[in-house]
């Protein structure tokens, strides 16, 4: 078999070193002659891989078992860091995101880290002020991150202008990101055409980009629209050429090869297990693919099968619930109609369940388009996935023909006054107009880089947090997140035991449950369990209402080893009509029962729904009902306070958006059922408005 010698682009080469040396067969290992020019590869399994796949709970415990093996593949680098690690690391795992670096340094000491920046929004989801933004890369600097890819979500680069200065004092890599958007079904158009990337390359190797990265989030990038990228970007930079497409459309492995044909000088991967779906091509077909060509990555394919073993055998059984495993299809055609990139499309999916909405992902896939366009044809990457995501939901489930904009979400106001930059078009302005009708920073949007208008916060956030953070690291963790990071310092210091459910578990105890599983599901617990008492309530037990017709029910929801488990149920004296004697109203979850209300006779028939939020009118007031499901970031109203309707009394941060909720009555704030940082399901009472 011979198959060495194949030159892949225009190189003129027509025999290769390889075919004066090698006469044996092809191996798979690394003896192979080393190709002219490999391709080189980052991998990504380790931060894109299971942030697209897994929701980006991936431990540091379950990297470990591999990470020396990856450490001797030869990748370019390795992402470890940044995107949404930081948030879900000290939301949910009780993980304190630096140390991850440091962790991961001990074992990978060859191979440089990259990191993903969002610019001046840092690893958050909205423009910090320039003091934080400087501390952080700094940080992220001497905690051993090599490779900072930075992108801004709008491709306005006046926000590389704080971190990129420190990013190349610090003597680490300054990756400039092209953001990869469409406003149609290929390359062109009026907005996102070949110029208009080529252009955007050339400032960024001006601000002095020591690689160039094409990010196609979505996917969205054809195969010969890569190829004319590429082309057009090697002939226009120096600097070396990268390529980030997720697979979700599933062009990406063409693309790739198209992108390889056209020059390009990196390329983006995953171990196979956390490829493909949304994620990222896999590293091993692409291996093969190349070997033996000028381009031949050089990778022994045995390594890249023995770290997949590990994967696959000890630390993937602990994340497979997690897949998103609703379609067979491991290929979504529609995102190259909707455009979505696929952390977005499965935040989308899972808001609209929890909202028992999800028939209504249609009209959510139709309305997207026209709020991108309303807000300025922006490309789809968080934070704008998220944005134009969950305003495209509000609109769907709040608005109607006559006004769809009902709730509009705080980050859209931000965004029409220009807290994120420049959009590629301008916003609609009537939009504009009626989000920034009593916007608090001012009703005139402004036209200057963003963070100019954000007041310093590094001292704020060291004053508040005072004690409780020993070092500049805590501090900003605090800084990027106030009321989950704050959470995360108390659990880390021990001021408050953290909850089970943000506790890794043993391999043991997943196969524990899942032989549980498996054996309820072939009906083998039935008899046990038909003898047995309920068991205890446990601490993951979360409640529900259900209303069916005119009964309500309390219903008390047990997730054991990632199945939800009705664990009981109990009809609850109604409080809504047709009811037969009045009662209090059902108290949320672990909430105190709201102590001023007395229930009264006969409570007024429900009112229909709020256009912001869910209201219900009750004996002593009317209450303020959360319409989706999410976490407390504050009251504005306290007991006592006068609001009048409209007034905004509940910040709720839902799908990582906050949304201010307006009193559905004029009155006296008379109970405040929960506190900053609580999740709330849809429907809690927030409070009661007498
Ligand atoms: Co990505």
């Amino acid at each position: 078999m011979k198959i060495f010698g194949i030159n892949i682009g225009e190189e003129k080469t027509k025999m290769s070193d390889h075919d004066k040396v090698t006469k044996a067969p092809m191996e798979y290992g690394k003896d192979r002659p080393k190709a002219k020019n490999p391709v080189l590869i980052e991998d990504l399994t380790l931060r894109d891989g299971h942030q697209s796949l897994f929701a980006t709970r991936g431990r540091t415990e379950d990297m470990i078992p591999v990470a020396e093996m990856m450490d001797e593949v030869g990748f370019w680098a390795l992402e470890t860091w940044g995107g949404a690690t930081f948030d879900t690391m000290h939301r949910f795992l009780n993980e304190d995101p630096w140390e991850r670096i440091r962790t991961l340094k001990r074992y990978i000491k060859k191979t440089p880290f990259s990191m993903l920046l969002r610019a001046q929004n840092l690893v958050g989801y909205r423009n910090y002020a320039d003091d934080v933004a400087r501390a952080f890369v700094e940080r992220a600097a001497a905690n051993g991150m090599d490779i900072f890819r930075t992108f801004d979500a709008l491709n306005d680069f006046r926000n590389f202008e704080t971190v990129v200065p420190v990013i190349k004092s610090s003597g680490k890599h300054f990756q400039g990101c092209l953001c990869y958007s469409l406003t149609e079904p290929r390359m062109g158009g009026d907005v996102y055409t070949l110029e208009y990337y080529v252009n955007k390359a050339k400032e960024l190797e001006k601000m002095g980009a020591d690689s160039v990265c094409v990010k196609d989030m979505a996917g969205l990038i054809a195969p010969y629209d890569a190829y004319d990228l590429i082309k057009a970007l090697k002939a226009a930079v120096k600097v070396p050429i990268h390529l980030h497409s997720h697979f979700t459309s599933g062009m990406a492995p063409m693309s790739q090869l198209k992108a390889i044909e056209a020059g390009v000088d990196i390329l983006d991967t995953c171990m196979t297990p956390y490829a493909y779906r949304t994620s990222h091509p896999a590293i091993e077909p692409l291996v093969m693919a190349l070997l033996g060509t000028n381009r031949d990555t050089g990778f022994d394919i045995r390594k890249l099968a023995a770290i997949n073993e590990i994967l696959e055998k000890d630390v993937l059984p602990k994340y497979k619930h997690l897949l998103d495993d609703s379609k067979v299809s491991i290929i979504d055609i529609n995102v190259l109609l909707h455009q979505t990139p696929g952390g977005m499309l499965s935040n989308l999916v899972n808001q609209l369940k929890e909202m028992d909405a999800l028939d209504r992902i249609d009209d959510v896939y139709a309305e997207l388009p026209k709020v991108r366009k309303d807000l300025g044809q922006i490309p789809l990457v968080t934070p704008t996935s998220q944005i134009v995501g969950i305003q495209t939901v509000n609109n769907v489930l709040f608005g109607d023909e006559k006004d769809r904009y009902k709730m509009i979400t705080a980050q859209v106001k931000d965004l029409c006054y220009g807290l994120y930059g420049k959009t590629a078009v301008p916003i609609n302005p009537d939009l504009q107009k009626k989000a920034l009708k009593g916007y608090a920073r001012g009703e005139k949007p402004i036209t200057c880089r963003p963070a100019e208008v954000i007041e310093p916060e590094l001292e704020k956030a060291k004053q508040e947090i005072k004690d409780l953070a020993v070092d500049i690291d805590d501090v900003l963790i605090y800084a990027l997140y106030p009321v989950t990071g704050k959470k995360f310092l108390r659990w880390k210091y021990g001021q408050e035991e953290p909850p089970e459910e943000v506790k890794p578990k043993t391999l043991e105890q997943i196969k524990a449950e899942q032989d549980l599983i498996a054996k309820a599901k072939a009906g083998k617990l039935v008899e046990k369990t038909e003898k047995k008492e309920a068991p205890a309530k446990g601490e993951r037990l979360r409640t529900f209402n259900v209303f069916i017709e005119g009964d309500y029910y309390e219903v008390g929801v047990e997730e054991v080893g990632g199945t939800p488990v009705v664990s009981y149920m109990q009809q609850i004296p109604v409080a809504v009509p047709p009811a037969p004697k009045p009662a209090a109203p059902p108290a949320p979850a672990k909430a105190p029962a709201p102590a001023e209300v007395k229930p009264a006779a006969p409570p007024a028939p429900p009112k229909a729904p709020m256009p912001e939020a869910v209201a219900t009118e009750v004996g002593a007031g009317v209450t303020l009902n959360a319409p989706m499901p999410g976490m407390i970031i504050s009251y504005e109203k306290k007991v006592g306070d006068h609001v009048k309707k409209g007034d905004t009394v509940v910040i709720l941060e839902a799908m990582k958006m906050e949304n201010a909720l307006p009193s559905p009555a004029e009155g006296v704030i008379k109970a405040v059922n929960f506190k900053s940082g609580d999740s709330v399901p849809k429907n809690a009472v927030l409070c009661i408005i007498g």
